[in-house]
């Protein structure tokens, strides 16, 4: 168990850079940070048909997910029950029975053991067989296609969890009829601790004029770089702190037309952003009038491990892995509407490679930094002091119709301080009844709201 010293102090936004390194503070995390919160999994545009299914991890363990021949989803631990092989091995396809190919226990798509080689003649017909179906995970529920599981039976309820998260999350990924479908993953093992790049995506906005300048002369014209004191001062950023060490960054704007003109700010592509206007007669219905007209989401992490980046235009999706504290896989999805043109997916699938792919302009940038400062948790003097996360301490407050805690400025820690103080409560919580979940505020406007 990981010592009674504090990690965090949130109180002052000081933070124990060995939370980074330390081999028992991980091992304690992929027990009760990744065995415990609900885990975002995939979408249900990854599974569309009967049958499919799709592999992916929930921290270190290899997972299943499997619609059955109803059409119900399920997860389960990708191990056989008998000696430990992987059951599936391609990275997804449709079956209804996945065979190990060590000794031949096949197993259904609702996770049963339906066959065993020998069983009447080298067992005597003595195997339980109903007893060795695979790990199923405790709970799996989605909310607007997203399909997020638990290992643990305690968690509360999904909605609960993601609180009023679910509001940025409808007006992320809840626009159309349909909702969106995920294309990818890239996938690449970065030389950082994961809660680098998931507290970055939580609204770490500090860093984008500075670590991606360069990357914005290049993309947009040293011309349309905006200098830093307009940066640093944004009159309609807020950053949000939901519970749950969910953080989420976003602007809310008091007219369309300067809703418009942020969004030119964006990209210099005509196809998209003629189509983000051409549906939000649309959006307006589904989220109502201020939320599809005038809130441009930024970026937003639900812990401990999905983020995704400028849902409008963009639409970058993040899952980070785990792999041993100095270690990530990253597995980067492009997110789009289900129901637009295939121009405009095209459109929208170049321009997020191009800048957020493995080899794009700006997510380059990021990962040598992530690794520099995971790294500083190994230094016998770096040690001595707390890292810092005290940007905006003291000025957090809530708005009249953005949901959720939240600060009036889109530059600002107070995300990183909702992520590392519920990382440290789930870290040390002997069971859920230790946590206390934020309650969920939020109203909803529109048609679009729960389990798209
Ligand atoms: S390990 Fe799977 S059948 Fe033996
Ligand atoms: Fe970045």
């Amino acid at each position: 168990m990981v010592d009674q010293k504090q990690l965090v102090d949130n109180q002052r936004g000081l933070l124990d850079r060995s939370i980074y390194t330390r081999e028992e503070i991980y091992q304690q995390e992929l027990e009760h940070v990744f065995g415990r919160m609900w885990l975002f999994i995939g979408h249900d545009s990854q599974i569309p048909n009967p049958n499919d299914f799709s592999l992916t991890y929930m921290g270190e363990d290899p997972v299943i997910l499997t619609r059955d021949a109803k059409g119900e989803v399920h997860a389960f631990l990708n191990m056989c029950m008998h000696r430990g092989n992987r059951v599936a091995r391609a990275d997804d396809g449709n079956a209804k029975n996945f065979m190990c190919t060590y000794h031949g226990w096949t197993y259904s798509n609702e996770g049963k053991l339906v066959s065993v080689p020998g069983l009447q003649e080298a067992y005597y017909g003595e195997l339980d067989v109903d007893k060795l179906g695979l790990v199923s995970v405790a709970q799996i529920d989605t909310y607007a296609g997203l399909i997020f599981a638990t290992w643990d039976a305690q968690a509360p309820s999904l909605e609960d969890y993601l609180g009023d998260a679910r509001w940025y999350l409808d007006n992320a990924f809840n626009r159309r009829e349909g909702g969106i479908e995920l294309i990818g993953p890239e996938k690449w093992v970065g030389q950082f601790n994961w809660k680098f790049p998931a507290d970055n995506f939580s609204g770490d906005n500090y860093h984008v004029h500075i670590n991606h300048r360069s990357a914005f002369m290049a993309r947009f014209g040293s011309g349309n770089v905006p200098p830093l004191d307009v940066v640093y001062n944004p009159d309609h950023g807020y950053s949000v702190s939901p519970g749950q060490g969910h953080g989420i960054a976003t602007r809310l704007y008091d007219t369309e037309e300067q809703f418009d003109i942020a969004f030119n700010q964006l990209g210099d592509s005509k196809i998209l952003i003629d189509y983000e206007r051409s549906i939000r007669p649309e959006m307006t219905k589904r989220l109502g009038e201020r939320n599809a007209t005038r809130q441009q989401g930024i970026v937003g992490t639900i812990f401990p491990n999905l983020s995704w980046l400028w849902p409008q235009v963009n639409g970058t999706v993040r899952i980070w892995h785990p792999r041993g504290p100095l270690h990530t896989e990253v597995w980067s999805y492009v997110a789009i509407d289900k129901a637009a043109p295939q121009e405009v997916k095209d459109a929208q699938r170049r321009f997020s490679m191009v800048s957020f792919g493995n080899s794009g302009i700006f997510e380059q940038d990021d990962m040598d930094n992530w690794r520099q400062c995971t790294e500083s948790g190994f230094s016998q003097v770096g040690r001595r002091v707390p890292q810092n996360i005290t940007m905006g301490l003291g000025h957090e407050t809530t708005h009249d119709y953005l949901p959720g805690p939240l600060l009036k400025h889109d530059i600002t820690e107070s995300s990183q301080r909702g992520f590392y103080a519920w990382w440290e409560e789930a870290l040390r919580a002997k069971s859920w009844s230790d946590l206390k979940v934020t309650p969920k505020t939020a109203k909803y406007e529109g048609t679009a709201t729960f389990k798209g």
